[in-house]
């Protein structure tokens, strides 16, 4: 199989394999057990806690490990409800058009539990920029919630200057980090964040764990998501999930010395490269994508029919989503201002990070034959 779909999910890296593998066989203790073998496990997830919060200039204190991102942002946008449900005078929430779906779907939520939400597209650029969040602010808003990278573009959002501009207006920040952990700079101070949300299967960890970063949680303690025993500063009960956050801990560890690695390949312009030279009409969508995603729509190209062809062979993303059995533009094309037609023929094409020409000249040489059809 040739796999280009690493935006959803990253194969495990061989670091985190041995690491869950040593984690199940020794980790297996209750890491809230106060015995020798409890505190040792204890321990190794305090040490990931803190790896995570030097890497995104933190205290240890304001990490939560969950399920994954999609909880962090149910748990970032919902501590916006208090306890008695009560809906107070800051009732706005904004967020933008090309969010992760899940963040749509909370918001449709919190819209049904009397939160009024504005939803702000994207530039051309595929941006949302601080001038866009600006209009749509009122003294009633409680919170911006902005992806830091797009899922379906690899398009980097002005997160700093979205955040300057929600902490001079005393408003919640919170950015969506799942796709930027260890690809880009994260600094919650500089960037002036409140919440965090990140996943650790995109960065080559397992799936089911992920993290929130909430600014000075222990003094602005927030509604449990899960009431338990008080695992997780309270706010998530439930036994510590130990052997897959010592998975996060190697992915964190070494997800960034392969992505350096990878950056220098250029890839992504051989593939552009390769389909300008052999006349294949296409365009990207996004400015200044990551260098491992890119979002190409074919206008010529059978692209339908090339998937169906390749099914065996080739892993792949399009710019469509199968809803109740009808297929559904994506919305972030369609915030781009794409057609229906457009979106259709758009690939979402990302990168393993050992990936090799010949894998790309597989994709290229099926996009020249299925654009002669
Ligand atoms: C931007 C973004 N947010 C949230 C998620 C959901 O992450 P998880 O699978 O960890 O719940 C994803 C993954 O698809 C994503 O790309």
């Amino acid at each position: 199989m040739i796999y280009f779909d690493t935006a959803a999910s990253y194969p495990l890296l061989p670091e985190v394999k041995i690491a869950l593998n040593n984690a199940f066989d020794d980790s297996y203790a209750n890491s809230s057990s106060s015995h020798t073998l409890g505190q040792t496990v204890s321990n190794a997830v305090e040490t990931v806690r803190e790896m995570l919060a030097n890497k995104i200039g933190a205290y240890p204190s304001e990490i939560v490990f969950t399920s994954g991102a999609t909880e962090s942002n149910n748990i970032a946008l919902k501590s916006l409800i208090s306890e008695s449900g009560q809906v107070g005078f800051k009732n706005h929430i904004v967020t933008s058009q090309m969010e992760h779906k899940c963040i749509l779907v909370i918001c449709n939520y919190l819209e049904r539990s009397g939160y009024k939400v504005t939803y702000v597209n994207p530039d051309d650029r595929g941006l949302i920029t601080k001038e866009v969040i600006n209009k749509a602010i009122t003294d009633r808003t409680a919170l911006v919630s902005i992806m830091h990278v797009n899922n379906e573009l690899g398009t980097i959002n002005p997160i700093e200057e979205i955040g300057r501009l929600c902490c001079e207006n005393e408003i919640l920040f919170h950015s969506d980090a799942a796709q930027s952990l260890c690809k880009v700079p994260i600094d919650v101070d500089k960037q002036n964040i409140d919440l965090m949300s990140f996943s650790a299967h995109k960065i080559g960890g397992p799936k089911g764990i992920g993290a929130i970063y909430i600014r000075d949680l222990r003094a602005n303690p927030i509604y449990p998501v899960i009431h338990g025993a008080g695992q997780e500063e309270g706010l998530r009960g439930g036994t510590v999930a130990a052997p897959l956050i010592q998975g996060f801990g190697a992915a964190l560890t070494h997800f960034s010395k392969y992505y350096l690695d990878f950056e220098g390949t250029n890839i992504k312009d051989y593939l552009t490269n390769e389909l300008t030279k052999n006349k294949i009409t296409y365009f990207v969508n996004g400015t200044d994508a990551l260098p491992h995603l890119v979002s190409l729509t074919l206008p010529e190209t059978d692209t339908q029919s090339l998937i169906v062809a390749n099914a065996d062979r080739l892993c792949l993303a399009q710019g469509s989503a199968c809803s109740s059995k009808t297929m559904q533009p994506s919305h972030v094309l369609k915030a781009l201002g794409l057609s229906s037609e457009h979106s259709f023929k758009t690939y979402r094409i990302s990168f393993n990070l050992n990936v090799n020409k010949r894998e790309v000249d597989f994709l290229i040489n099926q996009i020249i034959f299925w654009s002669q059809k």
